[in-house]
């Protein structure tokens, strides 16, 4: 029994703390999209049952490549599948992200041994959860259109996926494409309109709290460096761009959002504080175009998310370095 299974065992048989969470990420894999994997791939709370793709931060097929890579990079080649989803957004142009290269640290990677599945990443993401009603959780750390796709085939799907985690949106302050709007969001605000309104029971984790508690600076990139594990120079290899792209802008370190949406999936003792809001998305005008309205008022507007407001920013840092730690 490898190391990494003697710790799932571990958690799946209670030790106080939260059960293994069986989930599907799905991606817009670059970066810390990648990151985000690894917490699925090789965390001990997490099984990661299938990975999903979706258009967003670049060249579709480089994103499967990059999931691709991810896998092997975890040692966990031809263990879990990944399904190609939407090349495009549901109704607009494709939008790639300026901040992560190639997705893959502008770095020559062997080609991976492993392949990617025919079956659509709806129709999988659709026939996986309706096999384990209640059972799966999905991460989406990308655009939204693979997901609000399943919603369209299976209109149940919102009830039978157990809870719902979305990287996106600011929670009423400035985005990372436009004032008005963040990445994810941005890229399909119809899509994201349609999931905030399917019914989802659903969690998010924003640009806000990513820029406030999920951002690493030279100094906490260096510890993680100096580990010299193949988990840690595969990171600072796919970081790199990230970092010098965001001083770039005067942003002094490299952002994880996704990586923190599902490090809190399993690790929801670092969530410090959340609230229930109402959440919407704006997908009608061009000035404000995946605009996420996030309102606190219950009695004006009835509550359709859990937002994360507060986490144990140092206890995120420590978990993921942990995570690197892991012997392959
Ligand atoms: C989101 O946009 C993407 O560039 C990142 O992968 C993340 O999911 C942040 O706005
Ligand atoms: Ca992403």
């Amino acid at each position: 029994m490898s190391e990494r299974d003697a710790l799932s065992e571990e958690a799946a048989q209670g030790d106080g703390g939260p059960a293994t969470r069986r989930m599907i990420i799905d991606t817009d894999t670059a970066a810390d999209d990648s990151f985000a994997l690894l917490v699925g791939l090789l965390h001990p709370r997490a099984s990661l049952e299938a990975i999903t793709v979706v258009a967003g931060n670049v060249e579709f097929e480089q994103e499967l490549q990059n999931a691709l890579i991810t896998i092997e990079a975890s040692g966990r080649a031809g263990e879990v599948a990944v399904f190609p989803g939407a090349r495009v957004p549901l109704r607009r142009e494709w939008h790639p992200a300026s901040a992560h290269g190639d997705g893959k640290g502008n770095h020559d990677f062997p080609h991976p041994a492993q392949s990617v599945s025919e079956e659509h990443a709806a129709e999988a993401l659709v026939r996986i959860v309706d096999a384990n009603p209640g059972e799966i959780d999905v991460v989406a750390i990308g655009p939204l259109t693979n997901i609000a796709t399943a919603v369209l085939l299976d209109r149940d799907f919102p009830a039978k996926v157990r809870e719902l985690w979305v990287m996106g949106g600011c929670d009423n302050s400035v985005g990372n494409v436009t004032a008005a709007a963040e990445y994810n969001f941005y890229v399909d605000p119809e899509a994201a309109d349609i999931v905030f309104t399917a019914g989802f029971d659903v969690t998010v984790v924003t640009w806000t709290l990513t820029l406030a508690r999920a951002l690493w600076n030279r100094e906490q990139l260096a510890r993680i460096e100096a580990l010299g594990t193949p988990l840690s120079r595969f990171f600072t290899i796919l970081d790199t761009p990230n970092l010098e792209f965001n001083e770039g802008v005067s942003i002094y370190g490299s952002t994880h959002p996704d990586s923190l949406t599902a490090m809190l999936l399993v690790r929801p003792d670092l969530i410090e504080r959340s609230s229930r809001k109402f959440v919407a998305i704006e997908h009608g005008s061009e000035l404000t175009r995946g605009y996420s309205l996030f309102d606190d008022r219950a009695d004006r507007n009835a509550p359709n998310a859990r937002v994360i407001d507060e986490i144990d920013e140092a206890g995120f840092f420590e978990a993921y370095l942990e995570l690197l730690r892991t012997p392959l």
